[in-house]
């Protein structure tokens, strides 16, 4: 539970949601037009709600399938460890895999999900994250493709938490700490 009282402000809102998944989904369709075989990777739990919304929107033969890894450490150190939790059921080595996650924050998490994946030689791996906070980079990592770029706010909603709640509110939310 958090020990701190907080309000959420709405930042971005189910329809903007939805009509970027669209057009995100257009991309992703022109890019694994030549596919039978996509993999999609879910990050969990964060990228619980996106991905669903993704699929449904993809209108190709896709796969899903989740991989849990939580990275821990000082958050200042640039090296963070990234542990897995539950890895993927399926193979993916020749595969065409499109690795899906909440946000990309520091970067660490992704960049060593690329490595992990890569290591098990798909054909092709494209990386896709609802959010990103660029200004918060400790190492350089880019999505193929990113939903909204954000400030450097602590956000909530559509999947993504605050101390394990908060997941299923349907908009983006910012989280304001307030006076008790
Ligand atoms: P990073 O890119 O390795 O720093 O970590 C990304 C992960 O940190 C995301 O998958 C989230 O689980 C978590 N995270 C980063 N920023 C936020 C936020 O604003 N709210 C909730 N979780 C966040």
């Amino acid at each position: 539970m958090p020990h701190q009282a907080y309000q959420i402000d709405k930042m971005i809102s189910a329809k903007q949601i939805a009509a970027r998944i669209e057009e995100l989904a257009r991309d992703i369709r022109a890019r694994f037009s030549d596919t039978d075989k996509l993999v999609v990777v879910g990050l969990l739990r964060g990228s619980f709600v996106f991905i669903a919304d993704l699929v449904r929107e993809l209108d190709l033969p896709v796969e899903v399938d989740f991989l849990e890894v939580s990275s821990y450490g000082n958050s200042t150190e640039s090296s963070r460890e990234v542990r897995i939790f539950k890895d993927l059921r399926g193979e993916v080595e020749g595969r065409d895999v499109l690795v899906v996650e909440d946000i990309v924050d520091t970067g660490h998490t992704l960049t060593h999900v690329m490595n992990l994946l890569n290591a098990r030689r798909p054909a092709r791996i494209e990386t896709i994250a609802l959010l990103d906070k660029p200004s918060r980079r400790e190492v350089p990592f880019k999505a193929t493709w990113t939903g909204f770029e954000i400030p450097d706010e602590f956000v909530v909603g559509y999947g993504i938490d605050y101390a394990q709640r908060n997941r299923n509110l349907p908009y983006i939310g910012k989280v304001r700490f307030t006076e008790e």
